[in-house]
């Protein structure tokens, strides 16, 4: 086994850096142009991020090494503390044990069977609402076709259908708790950003003098903690009799009091959760919306399937588990719709040798070196989109059958929740998206009910459709919030 020292030390974040990092794209720009090679034998690569560089595997076989690795090595949360500058915007200070992990592993996972026909129902009123076609608007409509900014009215849906699990009724449907929620996720990304272009040292000054998440804690505070009291008190007034709600916030009530922990806790889990769920759907969702719009040829056979299921099973998780196609599809979207091109960090907490595994042969691994405070990553557009990777199925082309194509060549299962070295939607490893089936059932059903209520198409689709195109903030990539699209109801649907 052979140990390399390839790697520098890691580089501590400031904007001088990432001035520097900057200088040093251009450099590359300028001196390499397209032409630059990695080495045929690098094992890692370091490559220059907003704040500092990040490290991420050459070949994406190697993420399943990096993942593999202890967490008192390789750190998650401390990943998640730097990128997010998590203690001060989402309090991992105060909540960094993470107890709404397993509250979601074990209990919400499990109780999807039941959760489904709640989200359904809360989907068909959210729809309504967010795509009022039956009113006028300024733009009028022609033959029935509404056009409509689609990113803002998904991310209410979403909000709205997730709190139904989180929550439950009547809050899920308060458009204000909803939108606070949606706004703070808006403002972590924005402060971690301020935070990390400044020095460490002034950066709770800082973060004290401009952070409005405060003030935003305080309000869903006020949404949040009258129902955590009201259902406290019932609990102590019905004793034995007390029926407790079917959600979320009640399953870490549970949580909370089993570790003690006060209510401002809950609350910031719950803010937490909302985090980490709302923006990762929509965004999902809309790729894969847009993506299918592109291509219309598969509405029909989308639909067909959907219908199908439906009748057969009501809009239950069997149902949404019997959508084959739509699950390839959406798969396939999640490939070519990267949500970023380096994602889902873990922060070397001390200096640790990485075994790197040559070709998954374990006995030929080499150990490469890698300092403490490297940030490690998924190289999520190599791993995606390598060539060796897809079995000569052109990984460049979309194919929404391939996920369906490859399950029944191989018998592996390979649907819209699996994770591997060459699939980092939800990441891999121990520390993948716990929420993905959760996700993925929400998913699933918001398209299978646009599919079966509308008829939809974009803007100019009598032409070529046109998938409009994404945009790419830093190393992240975010569908176009401007983007439209046109819905009309479509007449004699099963659905009600
Ligand atoms: C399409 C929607 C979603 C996407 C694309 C997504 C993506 C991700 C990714 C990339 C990670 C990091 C994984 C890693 O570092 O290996 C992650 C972690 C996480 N996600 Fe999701 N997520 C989604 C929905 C959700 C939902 C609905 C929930 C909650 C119900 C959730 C809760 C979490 C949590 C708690 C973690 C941290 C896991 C840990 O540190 O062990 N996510 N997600």
């Amino acid at each position: 086994m052979a140990t390399s020292n390839i790697l520098p030390e890691a580089l501590p974040s400031s904007t001088v850096l990432f001035l520097l990092a900057l200088g040093y794209i251009y450099f590359l720009v300028w001196e390499f142009g397209e032409t630059k090679k990695i080495p045929p034998n690098a094992k890692l690569v370091k490559v220059p991020c907003f704040s500092r560089w990040a490290v991420v595997p050459a070949r994406s076989q190697y993420y399943a090494d990096i993942v593999r690795a202890p967490d008192k090595y390789l750190s998650s949360v401390e990943a998640a503390n730097e990128f997010w500058q998590a203690e001060l915007t989402l309090h991992t200070d105060e909540i960094g044990d993470n107890i709404q992990i397993p509250v979601i592993v074990n209990t919400l996972n499990k109780s999807l069977g039941s959760l489904v026909p709640l989200v359904h129902d809360e989907a068909v009123l959210a729809f309504e609402e967010a795509f009022p076609l039956d009113r006028e608007d300024e733009e009028g409509s022609q033959d029935g076709w509404k056009s409509f900014t689609i990113s803002r009215p998904i991310m209410s849906i979403v909000g709205r259908v997730s709190n139904k699990i989180l929550v439950g009724l009547p809050l899920c449907r308060n458009a204000e708790y909803i939108n606070a929620n949606i706004d703070f996720a808006v403002q972590v990304v924005v402060m971690s950003h301020i935070l990390l272009a400044v020095p460490t040292f002034i950066r709770n000054f800082v973060n004290k003098l401009v952070s409005p998440i405060p003030k935003r804690v305080k309000q869903i505070t006020a949404f949040t903690q009258p129902l955590i009291d009201e259902r406290k008190e019932q609990e102590e007034r019905l004793g034995e009799g007390y029926e407790k709600p079917f959600d979320f916030l009640s399953w870490l009530m549970d949580a909370a009091r089993k570790y003690n922990k006060p209510d401002r806790d809950i609350i910031l889990r719950m803010m937490a959760v909302n985090f980490a769920s709302i923006h990762t759907t929509s965004l999902t969702f809309t790729n894969a919306l847009l993506t299918l719009l592109a291509h219309p040829q598969y509405i029909e056979p989308i639909r067909e399937e959907c219908e199908r299921c439906v009748r057969e099973e009501g809009w239950t998780k069997s149902a949404i588990d019997k959508m084959v196609f739509l699950d390839s599809f959406m798969k396939e979207s999640q490939r070519v719709d990267v949500v970023a091109a380096i994602l889902s960090n873990r922060l070397a907490v001390s200096d640790f040798t990485l075994q790197i595994s040559s070709d998954g042969d374990t006995d030929s691994s080499e150990g490469v070196f890698i300092p403490k405070g490297t940030m490690l990553a998924g190289n999520y557009l190599d791993a995606h989109f390598a060539k060796e990777a897809w079995s000569g199925e052109d990984p460049d082309t979309f194919n929404p059958y391939r996920f369906m194509k490859i399950q029944k060549e191989t018998g592996r299962q390979w649907n819209i929740a699996t994770t591997s070295p060459n699939f980092l939607t939800f990441g891999h490893g121990r520390h993948a998206c716990p929420g993905r089936y959760l996700a993925a059932q929400e998913m699933k059903l918001m398209m299978a009910y646009s599919v079966i209520k509308y008829d939809m198409k974009l803007p100019g689709a009598e032409k070529t459709p046109q998938r409009p195109k994404n945009m790419w903030i830093g190393n992240h990539c975010v569908a176009d919030p401007r983007v439209k699209v046109l819905l009309r109801r479509r007449p004699g649907s099963i659905v009600s």
